[in-house]
């Protein structure tokens, strides 16, 4: 199911935009902005039906990671649309990035360059490219559409606004592109965090059905995007020393520069220690964590959520809806930083410097 459905029913502003649209040199390229349930998936459907109703190739990027309409979830996808859409969840994707989370803060850089990775691919192929964003307009959320801006450099930036809100972030986006901006439609809903929240579990459940464990040796693929595995394996008497000090279950553990440890703890008693020499990563933090697969080009080719690592086998097993063909061309297991299940429930999102 999706949030957003088609509709003609709109206010006349986007119908002005159509024309500058329609007046602008190709190819084009345009960045939707606007708070959590504005209406940017319902302006883009529009633009996009009217614009290929008219011949006009259009690319669709959907960067909206706290909300995706396209599979797979926590990922930034590029979509080219052969027909009319009645919900963005139909567009049959053509390329994907790994964010690797629903609350992409702490990923400001990878937001910005994989919209810019998929912008390039699908320049060339499009006469019109454009980007739907997440609703996270204040704070970092504000200093990542720009990022995004400064990247990107849209010719146009639809920006959704009741009255003035979007004041400042408007004048932070004007150096790098052109703001038209629109009135949010009072037909517009908003959805509470829980509708939100089963609409996504939907979309998990979705794109993990038919899912198959698939056995990751962690040789060949490399493990990214945590502190794990990096440096000197430790050997049985330092993991012990550990063990006796903390009185944790030590379960793998690496130095390189400082050490990293893998625990699980067995007394709820408070350690102190100096973080810059010891980063501990909890065990049951792994468990269902999502992983990215992605290939040589940094692309990419599916989500896995993590079930068990063998960690002096370097093996990972992983349920994916990835068959051995595809897994054979990826070279990289990325950790995200959300742990869900295959019926959808979300447990939890971590945080960057968790893992
Ligand atoms: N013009 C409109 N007519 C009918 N419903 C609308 C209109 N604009 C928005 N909505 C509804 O409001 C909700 C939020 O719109 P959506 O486009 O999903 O917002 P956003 O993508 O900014 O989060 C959706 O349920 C959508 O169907
Ligand atoms: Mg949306």
């Amino acid at each position: 199911m999706d949030k957003t459905t088609y509709t003609v029913d709109v206010p006349d502003d986007r119908f002005e935009v159509l024309e500058a649209i329609r007046k602008h040199g190709k190819p084009l390229k345009l960045m939707l902005v606007g708070d959590v349930d504005s209406g940017k998936t319902t302006l883009l459907m529009f633009l996009l039906n009217s614009l290929m109703e008219e011949g006009v190739d259009v690319a669709v990027i959907d960067s909206d990671v706290g909300q995706k309409g396209i599979l797979p979830p926590a990922t930034i996808s590029l979509a080219f649309p052969s027909s009319e859409v009645s919900a963005i969840g139909e567009l049959e994707p053509s390329a994907h990035y790994f964010i690797g989370t629903t609350s992409p803060a702490q990923y400001v850089g990878e937001m910005a360059i994989g919209v810019k990775k998929l912008a390039d691919m699908a320049s060339g192929q499009a006469d019109v490219v454009m980007v739907d964003t997440t609703g996270f307009v204040t704070g970092i959320g504000a200093e990542m559409k720009r990022l995004k801006a400064e990247l990107l450099r849209p010719d146009f930036t639809l920006v959704l606004e009741h009255s003035d809100e979007m004041k400042s972030l408007k004048r932070a986006l004007s150096p790098y592109t052109r703001i038209l901006t629109l009135s949010v439609s009072d037909k517009a809903r908003l959805h509470s965090p829980e509708e939100r929240r089963a609409i996504r579990a939907g979309k998990w459940r979705d794109y993990f059905s038919g899912s198959g464990v698939a056995d990751v040796d962690l040789r060949e693929i490399v493990p990214t995007g945590t502190g794990l595995f990096h440096g000197s394996p430790l050997n049985v008497k330092e993991k012990r020393l550990l063990a006796l000090i903390f009185d944790w279950v030590v379960l793998a553990g690496w130095y390189e520069r400082g050490y990293t440890v893998v625990k699980a703890d067995s007394g709820g008693f408070p350690r102190h220690f100096n973080r810059s020499v010891l980063h501990v990563v909890d065990f049951e933090k792994l468990s269902n964590l999502l992983v990215g697969f992605v290939d040589e080009s940094g692309l990419c080719r599916g989500l896995g959520i993590l079930k068990w690592i063998n960690f002096s086998e370097m093996r990972a097993q992983v349920l994916t809806p990835l068959i051995e063909e595809d897994l054979g061309e990826v070279v990289e297991m990325r950790f995200g930083r959300i742990r869900v299940l295959e019926n959808g429930e979300e447990l939890g999102l971590l945080r960057r410097e968790e893992l």
